[in-house]
């Protein structure tokens, strides 16, 4: 009998709802099979605004996918972004109570890390261990079978408005699936596009998206911040529609066909044809002026994520720089501005060990879809899984789903 793993993973964007299918073969090659993009309707920054909209955009990407993928989906990971989320550090302590660290101490020292006092409408999402201490000693990663008595975590808490969660599960639910796992986006992504190694170094992860840029900061192996900006590829269009009085969707295919993020890359003898709105002709003008325009939204972008990054002590930048995925990411020239305005070495994120449909793979708009397949196929591994860990019950998966389910 064959043992192949199929996994599912639904992003829930501003832009469009996209489904993404991966099966994992017996030689453990992981490729992508199935893919299906359905505009958002219904949902605004990553919360539901319409509720029967946004069941028939995940339906209309799931089937899209099943159809090109040939199998059915009953069940899915899904993932999370949207301004009602916020995180922060904490930290949990407790007593070794046999003298060895077990996986009892672990969810205990977590559920201690856990224990912050939320308002009545946020629960929280993930509980990411960074690091564990044992008797003083620090940076200890795995720390079952160590000896020791006090064991203590820093922990990154991801918190998120239950409402907002519990109505896109009930979206997914009357899309006739099952959600697995709900995922923030970057944790999601950074399974498919950071090796060990760059989380290691540093390095922030930044998705720019339709209406919104997710940053993640990772060092030391581990994610030390994480936000959502609203912001994103929406505001680059229509500011296009706005300077050159065209129409969204005109400005959309200008941004697309012949956008740069970098003025100084394009020819100054370059033109491009750009429609009037109400039937007026169509007028030619300079490409340059056209990325322009691009550009002074993007480096306002790149420039507030710059920002989040001082507070928390990353001014001089992260040894292993910006991996930039989400849409907006495909414009040409995004790499080269932000390694000018963040002063740091940027790249366009490349998922790794990842086979099949090479466009979806190489797409950084696919990379959340992806890495949740990652995080499916992975589970086991996956560290972060902490609210397994800590199997946060009642309290708080309680509080998300109404009921204590097994996580
Ligand atoms: N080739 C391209 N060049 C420039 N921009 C692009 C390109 N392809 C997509 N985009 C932009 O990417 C954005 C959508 O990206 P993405 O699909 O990652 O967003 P989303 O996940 O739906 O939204 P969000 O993450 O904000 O909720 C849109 O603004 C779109 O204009
Ligand atoms: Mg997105």
């Amino acid at each position: 009998m064959s043992k192949q793993m199929i996994v599912a993973g639904l992003d829930l964007g501003t832009n469009a709802v996209k489904c993404v299918i991966g099966v994992r073969h017996e030689d453990g090659q992981i490729d992508i099979i199935g893919t299906g993009t359905h505009p958002a309707a219904g949902l605004k920054a990553g919360t539901v605004c319409d509720q029967q909209q946004a069941v028939t955009s995940i339906r209309e990407a799931v089937e899209e996918a099943e159809l090109m993928a040939g199998c059915e989906i009953k069940e899915i990971y899904v993932s999370v972004s949207g301004r009602h989320l916020e995180s922060f550090n904490s930290h949990g302590m407790v007593r070794i109570r046999s003298g060895t660290v077990d996986t009892d101490d672990v969810r205990a020292c977590m559920d201690m890390a856990c224990a912050v006092k939320l308002p009545p409408d946020k629960a929280i999402l993930h509980a990411v261990p960074q690091s564990f201490i044992i008797d003083g000693q620090a940076g200890i990663t795995r720390p079952v079978g160590v000896e020791g008595v006090r064991l203590e975590v820093h922990a990154h808490l991801v918190v998120g408005d239950i409402q907002a969660l519990k109505q896109l599960e009930q979206c997914i639910r009357q899309a006739k699936l099952r959600v697995i796992d709900m995922i923030l986006a970057p944790l999601a992504q950074a399974e498919a596009l950071l090796s060990p190694q760059g989380r290691d170094l540093g390095v922030v992860l930044v998705d720019i998206g339709g209406d919104t840029t997710d940053i993640a900061v990772f060092d030391q192996g581990q994610i030390v911040h994480s936000t959502v900006l609203g912001i994103g590829g929406q505001h680059v269009t229509s500011d296009i529609k706005d300077c050159l009085n065209t129409p969204t969707v005109e400005a959309e295919h200008l941004k697309q066909a012949h956008g740069c993020a970098l003025a100084e890359l394009i020819d100054a003898d370059e033109r491009v044809s750009v429609p009037g709105v109400g039937g007026r002709k169509p007028r030619e003008i300079e490409r340059t002026l056209l990325c322009q325009i691009i550009e002074a939204r993007a480096e306002e972008i790149l420039r507030l994520v710059a920002e989040e990054l001082r507070p928390l002590g990353y001014a001089n930048g992260l040894p292993g720089g910006v991996v930039l995925t989400g849409g907006t990411a495909n414009l040409p020239g995004l790499v080269e501005l932000a390694e000018q305005v963040m002063g740091m070495p940027a790249a366009r994120a490349q998922p790794k060990g990842l086979h099949g449909l090479v466009d979806v793979v190489r797409n950084p708009r696919y990379a959340t879809g992806t890495g949740l397949v990652l995080c499916g196929v992975n589970r086991r591994d996956v560290q972060w899984f902490s609210t397994r860990l800590t199997r946060p019950r009642k309290r708080t998966w309680g509080r998300i789903f109404g009921r204590s389910r097994r996580v």
